[in-house]
């Protein structure tokens, strides 16, 4: 629709927070300081991460902004803002992580190609939205479906915004319809970030929020929803973000052997600490994150001062002054983070080491050797920061 939108040039991206770590420039790529991102359970906008592969597109005309919802369905239709804002409004708290997180790490086993990212690649948001269920209820499509009657299995997300990696086609996904349809799934259509309008950073206007998978799929400033038989033959689904083992290399790798990730494994990382930190003698703070995919909750977080010899159990919470219980929806916020801390002395030269267990019992893999891949996603091992005790910078 000329006129309405356009991807814009780098030269038009918004102004961001000076104190977030960029690690691309064109296209934008940025993650808050680790100390930042566990000083709230809410993530503020500013310091959400932002991980783009395009330039950031401009939507001025919301009057005229719609989404055309088309495919195997037997009602195509155009979906204006004001049909989304005319269905029930949710808000879901949930975390978004990028597959890429703990990137950097990853790299000094061997070289693996993409954005370095430290441990902030991921952040927990308020969302308000529609909910995508009853947006593909309007056009024709029940709750809880896996195929329309004309064959239509998987639903496919396009944006406006232009990737080099399309050959300067749309940034493009797919989720399945059995989970596009399922309510309690809680995939949204959101329009609000922490209860102010969305920004263009996140997908102003619109965006879609996939809770408990990688970030990857939750596509922003959202063009159109296809219907579609197969999963989504774009770039990011079928030459990126899959999950390969250690012994394929750029030479040998055949991208269709695997499936498109979805689920995000067990992860976990501390972020009151620093590598190169000097901490004064008496007790310390270990504070992090820890978050599964799927909506596990996570059952326990296992610290170590002494690089993983021993273990202390470390205590667990979202909200102030309500308990955790990872299998409580109901008291606890099933697709967030939960914080977790330990305070205790540390040994001169310490390797501190975090790791999680989510309630299906999955543990984090020990060694990032074990689970290097090229592409150098879901880095989810053992945590390890190593600091020393004396006077101090901290
Ligand atoms: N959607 C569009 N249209 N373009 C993108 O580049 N990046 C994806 C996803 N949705 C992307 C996108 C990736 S890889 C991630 S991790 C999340 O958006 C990041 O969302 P955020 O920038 O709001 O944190």
């Amino acid at each position: 629709m000329p006129g309405i939108r356009g991807p814009s040039e780098y030269s038009q991206e918004p102004p961001r927070h000076p104190a977030l770590r960029i690690n691309a420039k064109e296209p934008f790529n940025a993650e808050p300081p680790r100390s930042a991102l566990v000083s709230s359970y809410v993530t503020p906008v500013d310091f959400f991460y932002k991980r783009n592969h395009g330039p950031i597109p401009i939507v001025d005309d919301i009057e005229r902004y719609c989404v055309s919802i088309t495919g195997l369905i037997d009602h195509p239709k155009q979906l204006f803002m004001k049909d989304v804002w005319n269905l029930p409004k949710y808000t879901v708290t949930a975390t978004l992580q990028c597959a890429g997180n703990r990137r950097t790490a990853m790299s000094k086993t061997k070289t693996v190609k993409g954005v370095g990212w430290d441990v902030a690649a991921l952040g927990n948001a308020v969302w308000g939205g529609a909910k995508l269920a009853d947006v593909l209820e309007l056009v024709g499509i029940p709750k809880l479906t896996s195929a329309t009657p004309s064959g239509g299995k998987h639903v496919e997300f396009v944006s406006i915004d232009k990737c080099k990696e399309e050959n300067g086609g749309p940034y493009k996904a797919s989720i399945p319809l059995s989970q596009a349809t399922n309510p309690l799934a809680d995939v949204l259509l959101a329009y609000e970030m922490n209860g102010e309008t969305l920004n263009r950073d996140h997908g102003y206007p619109l965006r879609v929020v996939v809770p408990g998978i990688i970030g990857a799929r939750s596509v922003k400033w959202l063009d159109s929803i296809n219907i579609i038989a197969e999963e989504c033959q774009g770039f990011f689904m079928q030459k990126d973000y899959k999950m390969f083992p250690p012994s394929v290399n750029w030479e040998n790798i055949n991208w269709s052997t695997r499936k498109p990730q979805m689920d995000f494994p067990v992860q976990c990382a501390i972020c009151s600490l620093e590598d190169s930190n000097i901490v004064k003698p008496g007790k310390i703070t270990i504070k992090g994150y820890a978050v599964s995919g799927g909506g596990r909750g996570i059952e326990r977080v296992d610290v170590s001062i002494d690089g993983g010899k021993t273990w202390l159990e470390a205590s667990r919470f979202q909200k102030a002054g309500i308990p955790y219980d990872a299998d409580d929806d109901s008291s606890s916020d099933k697709w967030a983070w939960v914080f977790f801390e330990v305070i205790t002395e540390v040994p001169q030269n310490a390797e501190i080491v975090a790791k999680a267990v989510d309630i299906a019992a999955n543990v984090q893999p020990e060694n990032v050797e074990n689970i290097w891949n090229l592409r150098g996603i879901l880095n989810t091992s053992w945590h390890r920061v190593h600091v020393r005790v004396g006077h101090s910078n901290m």
